[in-house]
């Protein structure tokens, strides 16, 4: 495995899945029956961010969300959660914001495969003691049974690297086993956006097996012209929860005007699953 997302933190994919998670969480915890999170793919927690970093390349994006005179408020919990360090900044990963957000009964797991990064996040979460486990494990596989064995409702971010060809796959069926243990879960999902196939593909997958409601957001950069570059990305959102479909759109849009190219954008469409209307639920072509 080569992926470690501390070469791509607080870019502006990471701006819009944490400030979309976030808003999920702080829906959620409206309610006031424990939840369980589940990351399964959670990487070291938190990252480093030098001057350097935000004044140029991915990491700009940051510098762009501390200081944007127009920065909408779907974007001030994360914000909120990125700490000012001498020299630049640190930048929060999704299972630090996860952990934040605990309440007395809450659970957090989060999977990891590297021991590297596993070891950075057991000391990020350290503070946040039992309600928050790290485990070194495959994280498609540990979800199932750790839904399983959970009583409450449930939250889930699925965030693969994407770096191996059956990542789609596994995605896809782990949202399917995740469902069948659990149906009312809410399951995010990210993905890059390359070219448009290998992302319909994967909707196409998801109405074919699930029956959940499910909202597609895609924050176009650019029309993906180049399929070798990162175009974009999508999050896809399984039993969303009230106001999230709001929130991706001002997130995605603000990202699109501010760092997009011409063509930029973002797309929000509701997946034709059996619970939409089968074949005749998707509005739209994205
Ligand atoms: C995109 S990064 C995660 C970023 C994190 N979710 C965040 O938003 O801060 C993907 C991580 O998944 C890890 N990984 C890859 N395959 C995995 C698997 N099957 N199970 C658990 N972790 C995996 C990688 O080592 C990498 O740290």
């Amino acid at each position: 495995m080569n992926y470690r997302h501390a070469f791509h933190a607080g870019n502006f994919a990471d701006l819009f899945k944490h400030a979309a998670l976030l808003r999920a969480l702080d829906a959620m915890a409206g309610d006031p029956g424990p939840l369980l999170v589940v990351d399964t793919h959670a990487g070291a927690g938190r990252y480093r961010l030098t001057r350097e970093q935000l004044d140029r390349g991915e990491a700009s994006a940051v510098r762009l969300l501390l200081a944007a005179p127009d920065l909408p408020g779907v974007f001030e919990p994360l914000k909120r959660a990125v700490t000012p360090q001498l020299g630049g900044v640190l930048y929060p990963g999704s299972p630090l914001l996860a952990a934040m957000r605990l309440r007395r009964d809450d659970r957090l797991l989060a999977c990891e495969l590297r021991a590297d990064d596993g070891a950075e996040l057991a000391a990020v979460l350290k503070p946040y003691g039992p309600r928050a486990e790290v485990r070194l494990a495959d994280g498609y596989e540990a979800l199932a049974s750790a839904l399983r064995s959970w009583r409450g409702r449930a939250l889930v971010l699925i965030d693969p690297p994407f770096e191996r060809g059956d990542d789609y796959h596994r995605t896809a069926q782990a949202v399917f086993d995740a469902l069948r243990v659990r149906p009312e879960a809410t399951i995010l999902i990210w993905t890059p956006f390359k070219d448009l196939e290998t992302f319909d593909a994967l909707l196409r997958g998801l109405e074919a097996r699930i029956t959940a409601p499910a909202l597609a957001a895609l924050l176009r950069l650019r029309p993906p012209f180049d399929p070798l570059r990162l175009n974009g990305c999508g999050l896809i959102a399984v039993n969303a929860p009230a106001g999230l479909e709001a929130a991706l759109g001002e997130a995605g849009g603000w990202i699109a005007a501010a760092l997009g190219e011409l063509g930029g954008g973002i797309r929000l469409v509701h997946l034709a699953t059996a619970k939409r209307g089968g074949a005749k639920g998707r509005a739209s072509a994205l």
